[in-house]
């Protein structure tokens, strides 16, 4: 077996080895996979490499913050960010179908990752394109057909002809529990690395009804507030992940403060898991879902009511939409 310091050293030499003295893109989404994946090629090829990050307006507070600024003080990556959250709000207007929410999605995304990817590319002549590939994702994608389970992904796979990169994929023969132990190695803020798994389609398939500014204002208060409190109990490494869902177009009175009020539910679904397939709803300690409850409450004036969810996959899937 090998040491995590063996594997990155492997890994800078085999990456040297095939980049030589070309230019190289990689596409940050936030997560694990693609922040461990463009550090390793940093680590390789310095400022040879280019990363973007297309924040598309739907990540959770704080999570575009740990991009620009922890995961870039850590790296010392050269980082291109572009704001597109008006762009992928006013695709996302009066849109309610789950569905037609992740195809807008990823379509969005694979246009502004294509406009940066051009502007990278008409400045450096770019020949590589990282891809933050896992072991699973190699074995599940064998016959070409995905995961039915999985809900239709997106990532950057479809660029037009004239953006054909090669491949680095240098996490290809790694699992999840590996690639976390590596982004520690190389020194990635502990927020990115231990980051619970996230949807590429981000808060727009947690708002139940039509994503708005507002909505999604009230949903990363909420799921700040859950974040936290699961943090501060501990919990991070047994729980899977925990969508917090904002049922939008619901209503139901409560009394807060002065009198009567007419908010949104908010929904809990804290899962365990080994893979995501199949789950099960975890049995939080109730003083955690209390605090949680009256977190929300207390902090989050549009929200009059918090509900857990106590339903496994199958027959529910982990996600809402
Ligand atoms: P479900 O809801 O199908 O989710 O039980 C299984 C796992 O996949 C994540 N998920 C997605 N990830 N794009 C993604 O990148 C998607 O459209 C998507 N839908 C669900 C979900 O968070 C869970 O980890």
């Amino acid at each position: 077996t090998w040491t995590n310091d063996e594997i990155i050293d492997e890994q800078v030499r085999a990456i040297r080895e095939q980049v030589g003295d070309k230019q190289v893109i990689c596409g940050l989404s936030g997560g694990v996979d693609s922040a461990v994946a463009a550090a390793l090629v940093q680590r390789a090829v310095g400022d040879q490499l280019t990363c973007v990050f297309v924040d598309h307006g739907l990540l959770r507070a704080g999570e575009a913050e740990q991009v620009e600024q922890d995961y870039v003080a850590a790296t010392g990556i050269k980082l291109k960010v572009v704001d597109a959250a008006d762009r992928f709000l006013n695709a996302l207007a009066g849109v309610t179908d789950p569905e037609q929410k992740r195809k807008i999605v990823g379509r969005e995304f694979i246009r502004v990752f294509e406009q940066a990817a051009r502007e990278v590319a008409a400045e450096n002549d770019v020949e590589f394109l990282v891809q933050g590939t896992l072991y699973p994702d190699v074995v599940e994608s064998g016959g070409g057909t995905g995961t039915a389970n999985i809900k239709s992904h997106h990532n950057v796979g479809g660029l037009p002809e004239d953006l054909k990169f090669t491949l680095i994929e240098p996490l290809r023969t790694l699992f999840k529990d590996e690639v976390r132990a590596i982004g520690a190695a190389l020194g990635l803020p502990a927020e990115i690395v231990q980051r619970h798994p996230f949807p590429g389609p981000g808060l727009s398939i947690r708002i139940i009804g039509e994503v708005t500014r507002d909505r999604l204002d009230v949903l990363r208060a909420a799921d700040k507030i859950a974040r936290e409190e699961l943090t501060a109990a501990g919990l991070d490494r047994e729980i899977w992940q925990v969508p917090v869902v904002l049922l939008a177009d619901v209503r139901s009175v409560g009394v807060q403060g002065d009198g009567r009020t007419y908010g949104h539910p908010i929904v809990l679904r804290p899962v365990s898991s080994e893979d995501a397939m199949t789950a099960d709803w975890s049995r939080l300690p109730y003083d955690v879902i209390a605090r949680i409850s009256t977190r929300i409450t207390n902090e989050v004036p549009e929200v009059n009511r918090v509900v857990l969810d106590v339903t496994s996959k199958p027959p529910g899937t982990i996600e809402w939409e």
